[in-house]
């Protein structure tokens, strides 16, 4: 299916990607929740829709235009000329999406670890847009030439010293055409726009702040700076989503509890793993490649013995895993997966105990059906591209991370994003000494436990 670009297609593609998905209510207290998770339920990552005119949307003008997901609805920031926008030179159709983030958002609770769960989010955001794009039959290019100063000024960000200011991330194109164009667009491009002066005024967020210093010197120092197009990134390819996704989108929850029982089958397993295969959406065309690999602690797969696994997800990688980790590990490769999927077995054992103290000690690691430690490749890329790739690796995690909400949401099962997590454990189980490999983000999947105190309302009236 392919939807007409239109205010109906639009709604539609905010409803499923940043949108609010439920109001729960305890004991006089309210609070809303998104269609993206994110830790703390704080929401740093804010969407902003950017288009020229286009004559299904007659009436709007050209513009950058920010979602707020309380009222489900644009709000024009400023204007752009429409010979500027035509300067682009992009396919008919084409829309803009750009992801700031706001890192006092997390700060104010989780100090100096925001950085790292700002970039987590937007990875899930990212995941989240990536799928709604493709219920709706529309493609995604990342646009990963631009450099952060001139998305900077794209959205019309001067205040940039103020704590409560949005620090840009991401800029990427949706052809609504559903086709896949190779599109670059460069900071060189962007910088012949000039949207109006800003509209409106965000709102204050707190009186007080606390200035955690290290969260801007990590992101100065991995600043994209302007680069150019890097052609051939599979745009070749055009991977759909399934309509099982598509139906349960807006349904996605993070399990508070798991049951500690449930299993899931090995079928049901294997589907989960086909989910975050790098040549599936939401991993789109324009990122580089895949850098992330996934150690699995496994309690209850049917037929699977527990254990620890590792799902190599580029192949090429499996070799330099190898030369890295605990030499002791097994490497069996598991020929009931289908032969695109690398799953080996690294150690038998029950992990339970294990993945719960990787995780914070939190149960949800080990009363799920598994858990995951999200191991991105970190030495010799960043070495090879430079510190900006650095929030690239979270990013990625978290698009694993949506899909694996998704997943286990098809199965009747929930999951959880886990960004409380000991790395350096993790390095020592995996005998990894040196920074070859690093722990970036962990996740649950199991059987989760309704807190029936809680209410449950509708998103919207
Ligand atoms: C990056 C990230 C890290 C998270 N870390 C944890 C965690 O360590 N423990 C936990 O119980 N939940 C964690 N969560 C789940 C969030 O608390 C949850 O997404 C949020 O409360 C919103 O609820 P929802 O996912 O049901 O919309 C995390 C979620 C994300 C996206």
């Amino acid at each position: 299916m392919l939807a007409t670009l239109n205010f109906h297609s639009i709604s539609h593609f905010f409803l499923n990607s940043l949108a609010l998905s439920a109001w729960k209510s305890l004991s006089g207290s309210i609070w809303s929740l998104r269609v993206n998770p994110s830790s703390g339920n704080l929401h740093p990552t804010e969407g902003y829709f950017i288009t020229g005119p286009v004559s299904g949307l007659d009436g709007i003008p050209g513009g950058v235009f920010h979602y707020t997901p309380k009222d489900h609805a644009l709000e024009l920031r400023s204007r752009i000329k429409n010979d500027e926008w035509n300067k682009l030179d992009l396919p008919y159709g084409t829309i803009l999406i750009a992801l700031p983030s706001i890192y006092w958002r997390e700060s104010w609770k989780y100090g100096e670890r925001a950085f790292r769960y700002c970039m987590h989010d937007v990875g899930h955001a990212l995941g989240a847009f990536g799928i709604a794009a493709s219920c709706l039959g529309w493609q995604v290019l990342l646009q990963d030439c631009v450099g952060n100063e001139d998305l900077l000024s794209l959205l019309g960000i001067t205040d940039v010293d103020d704590l409560e200011a949005e620090h840009p991330d991401c800029l990427f194109a949706i052809f609504t055409d559903g086709e896949i164009h190779d599109v670059s667009i460069s900071s060189e491009d962007l910088k012949r726009i000039h949207p109006s002066e800003l509209l409106g005024k965000p709102n204050t967020l707190s009186a007080d702040h606390v200035d955690w210093s290290i969260i801007y010197r990590v992101e100065d120092a991995a600043s994209k700076p302007p680069t150019n197009p890097v052609h051939g990134n599979n745009l070749d390819r055009s991977p759909k989503i399934s309509k099982d996704i598509c139906r349960i989108i807006r349904k996605r929850r993070s399990a508070q509890v798991m049951d500690g029982q449930m299993g899931i089958s090995l079928d049901n397993f294997s589907k989960i793993l086909d989910l975050i295969k790098p040549s599936q959406v939401p991993f789109c065309p324009g990122l580089r490649r895949s850098y992330v690999d996934l150690v699995f602690f496994i309690h209850r797969v049917q037929g699977l013995g527990n254990g620890l696994y590792l799902m190599v997800r580029d192949n090429g990688r499996a070799k330099k895993l190898q030369e890295f980790m605990n030499p002791e590990f097994e490497w069996k490769k598991l020929s009931n997966f289908p032969a695109d999927i690398d799953l080996y077995l690294l150690a038998q054992g029950d992990m339970r105990f294990v993945a719960q103290q990787a995780s914070c000690h939190q149960n949800i690691a080990d009363d799920g059906c598994f858990a995951v430690a999200m191991l991105a490749e970190f030495e010799e890329p960043l070495q090879e591209i430079g510190p900006w790739l650095y929030p690239r690796l979270y990013w990625e995690c978290g698009m694993i991370g949506q899909m694996l909400y998704l997943g286990a949401e098809v199965n009747l099962l929930r999951g959880c994003g886990i960004g409380c997590f000991f790395d350096d454990f993790v390095h020592e189980i995996l005998g990894l000494v040196d920074i070859e490999f690093q722990d970036f983000y962990h996740f649950a999947v199991g059987k989760a436990l309704e807190d029936k105190r809680l209410l449950t309302l509708p998103a919207y009236d």
